[in-house]
């Protein structure tokens, strides 16, 4: 489904790469979990598949397409790419169906409304479309954001910590309703998390990434190898 070969990234104003010749590949409907140290590199390698940076050396495929290698490079936009960043926050002023019509670019109005009723009602949240953020607990919140980054059919789902702005009477429920949902698509899925135990119940694999080089590992119930 995604397959990232000899991926190394330095950022302008580094001295050295942030990314060092990392090599990924996952299938369909897997969920991969990304850990280590804070400034290993997590991010960035979320930003550099979500085409917001461009990486110097090495190639990325999502199914049959290249999305980069030397001399070709496929915007964010066009990557068929859906992401739920720790700081992606909802539009405050505008309400829950605007937020996630937002993305869905290209459709028009009926399949529009078509399209937020059936990503509200995946999250269980049909009733809510009129409300703004600021009506919601955090946890419908992140169920929203959820919404709005499947809302255009993404092949693959990018998260960044996004369970870290939960409290944790919160935490453990909101997980389970994202993980839920998130097999229930069948959506591959990469997420950043510092939390060991989103790692170990919730995904698939796990890789490390300390220094930029990564490695998986052997933490959950059904590893299938790091290339
Ligand atoms: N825009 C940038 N320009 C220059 N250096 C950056 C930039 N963004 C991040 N870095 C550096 O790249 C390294 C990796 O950062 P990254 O955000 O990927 O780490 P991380 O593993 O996500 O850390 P954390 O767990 O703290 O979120 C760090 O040393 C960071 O300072
Ligand atoms: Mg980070």
């Amino acid at each position: 489904m995604i397959k990232l070969i000899n991926i190394s990234f330095q950022y302008d104003n580094a001295s050295t790469e942030t990314l060092k010749n990392i090599n990924l590949e996952l299938e369909t409907g897997e969920v991969l979990a990304v850990v280590g140290p804070s400034g290993g590199g997590k991010s960035t390698l979320l930003r550099v598949i979500a085409g917001l940076e461009k990486p110097k050396v090495g190639e990325i495929f999502l199914g049959e397409k290249c999305l980069c290698k030397k001399g070709t490079f496929v915007n964010p936009e066009k990557r068929g790419i859906g992401m739920l960043f720790q700081d992606y926050a909802l539009f405050p002023h505008m309400t829950v169906a605007k937020n996630i019509e937002y993305g869905l670019i290209g459709m028009n109005t009926t399949e529009r409304k078509k399209r937020v009723k059936e990503v509200l009602g995946l999250v269980n949240l049909v009733e809510y479309e009129k409300r703004y953020p600021h009506e919601l607990s955090g946890g419908q919140q992140q169920r929203i954001a959820l919404a709005r980054a499947i809302a255009a059919t993404p092949k693959i789902l990018l998260l960044d910590e996004p369970f870290s702005n939960l409290d944790t009477h919160l935490l453990q429920s909101v997980r389970e309703e994202l993980f839920g949902i998130i097999r229930e698509i069948g959506i591959t899925t990469i997420m950043v998390t510092h939390n060991p135990e989103d790692a170990t119940t919730q995904a698939d694999r796990v890789i490390e990434i300390v220094e930029g080089i990564a490695s998986e590992k052997n933490w959950t119930k059904n590893n299938k190898g790091f290339i």
